[in-house]
């Protein structure tokens, strides 16, 4: 006997009023419109028959949110995802007699997440930074280079430490097997969702699919049937397109950054390096205050949006606040862009993590999709970068500044020796 529960989204949507997502139909995923939309603008050519291709491309390799299928045929051999945990995260909510549980993703994550991963839930609107939109595979908090993929271990300390000074919970109570599923999950509708993102642009750049006549070679589909297996373009793009989305996910172990040595430091030598840290920070090499402020304190005024909503917006050559700008894309489903602010570091909120390590890959690769720039490791001082050890000054000075710092902030006090 199965005993079902009212979808929390359901509830959600009611109480709010505003439902996109929840009150869609759950056979089917719906497209991803605004990607469409965005294509048709920077390409300046008609989506429509792209859009109804892969459309019916992705149902047939990746099924639907009640029945979740892994094209493993297709898929890089060594990213290995359990069908088995799909079944379980995917689908509405329910328990089974032992005691399992189905339906994880709709149970805890759809309110923000929404059915697709579209990061448009219901509860979106009221959030900034918005809940990811996992369908373009972008990350922030991972141990990995910042254009890759994190790895199984990140996303499942990510679930289980949340996001702090964000909407993103905690979700550490959750039966360990529950949350691999939902791993699990997070990599399928990533990579369903970058498949559907390649395979638009494909179709559009390399199969013609904007022109007023399709070559029978370069269609997706013929006569209502998928073509894998053939030997056409369209089947070789499919392909082509699957097995490089997953090959990022299943590399991304090796992509982990690297964390030299360091040492815990107390009394003189940690002053030391911290002042050596804010002289870094104010210096025009790292150049941390331009956007962080003096002493990390956040007053920098700058006007930047993150990567998710600049793709429809400046990227296109379209002012983020141009009401009118935008309301195709909103129609589309897209939420309105909003400033990524800088973190105001003297709060000591660390959304990837305050210990060295994390400080360490956030500063050396910058922040995957957001403002945040890289800053370069080099050997030597040459200007143009920092070395590890400039580096771990750097963090030193970073940790200092938040309320919990066991370094005594009075001494650390930001001179304005800079201008
Ligand atoms: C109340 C809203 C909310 C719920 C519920 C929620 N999330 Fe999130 N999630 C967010 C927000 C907001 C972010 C963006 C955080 C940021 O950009 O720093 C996020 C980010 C993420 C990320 C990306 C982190 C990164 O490194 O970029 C993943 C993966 C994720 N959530 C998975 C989940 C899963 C799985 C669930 C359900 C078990 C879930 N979330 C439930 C709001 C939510
Ligand atoms: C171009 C602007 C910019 C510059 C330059 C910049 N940052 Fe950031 N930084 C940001 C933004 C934006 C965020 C917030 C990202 C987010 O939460 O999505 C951020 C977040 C952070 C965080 C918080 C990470 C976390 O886990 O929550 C730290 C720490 C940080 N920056 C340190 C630095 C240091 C150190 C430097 C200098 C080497 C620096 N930043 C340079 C824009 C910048």
């Amino acid at each position: 006997m199965k005993v079902s529960l009212l979808p929390n989204c359901f509830l959600i949507a009611a109480l709010l009023l505003v439902g996109p997502g929840c009150d869609a139909p759950v056979e089917s995923f719906p497209d991803n419109d605004v990607y469409a939309l965005t294509l048709a603008h920077s390409r300046d050519v008609p989506t429509e028959a792209a859009s109804r291709d892969v459309s019916s491309v992705i149902e047939e390799l990746f099924g639907t949110p009640n029945q979740p299928r892994w094209p493993s045929e297709l898929m890089d051999p060594d990213l290995r995802i359990s069908e088995q945990n799909l079944t379980r995260a995917a689908g509405p909510q329910l328990s089974e007699k032992d005691g399992t549980h189905l339906g994880l993703f709709r149970e805890h994550c759809v309110t923000c997440h929404a059915l697709s991963g579209s990061g448009a839930g219901p509860a979106s609107v009221f959030q900034n930074p918005y809940p990811r939109d996992f369908r373009p595979g972008v990350y922030k908090w991972k141990s990995t280079q910042r254009d890759a993929k994190p790895t199984r271990d990140d996303l499942t300390k990510l679930l289980q430490h949340g996001v702090a000074g964000s909407g993103m919970p905690s979700f550490s109570l959750i039966d360990p097997d529950d949350l691999d599923a939902l791993v699990d999950y997070i990599v399928y509708l990533s990579v369903r969702g970058e498949t559907e993102r390649e395979l638009m642009a494909a179709a559009i750049d390399e199969l013609g699919y904007g022109e007023d006549s399709i070559d029978d070679d370069a269609r997706l589909v013929t006569q209502g049937e998928l073509v894998t297996q053939g030997e056409t373009d369209g089947a070789a793009v499919i392909r082509e397109v699957v097995e490089e989305v997953s090959n990022q996910w299943a590399s991304a172990e090796s992509e982990v950054v690297p964390v030299p040595a360091w040492e815990e430091l107390s009394g003189e030598t940690l002053a030391a390096s911290v002042n050596r840290g804010k002289e870094l920070f104010h210096g025009p090499i790292a150049n941390c205050v331009g956007c962080h402020g003096k002493g990390g304190q956040g007053q920098a005024v700058t006007l930047d949006y993150d990567d998710w909503t600049k793709e429809y917006s400046t990227r296109l050559g379209l002012t983020p606040t141009d009401r009118d700008a935008m309301r195709p894309f909103k129609k589309a489903g897209a939420l309105t862009p909003r400033l990524a602010k800088p973190r105001k570091l003297t709060l000591g909120v660390y959304r990837g993590g305050g210990d060295t390590d994390s400080l360490y890959r956030r500063i050396t690769q910058g922040i995957a999709g957001s403002p945040m720039p890289a800053v370069a490791v080099v050997e030597q001082e040459d200007g143009t970068g920092l070395t590890s050890d400039q580096i771990f000054d750097l963090i030193r000075y970073v940790q200092s500044l938040g309320p919990q710092s066991t370094v005594p902030q009075s001494e650390f006090n930001y001179q304005s020796s800079t201008p």
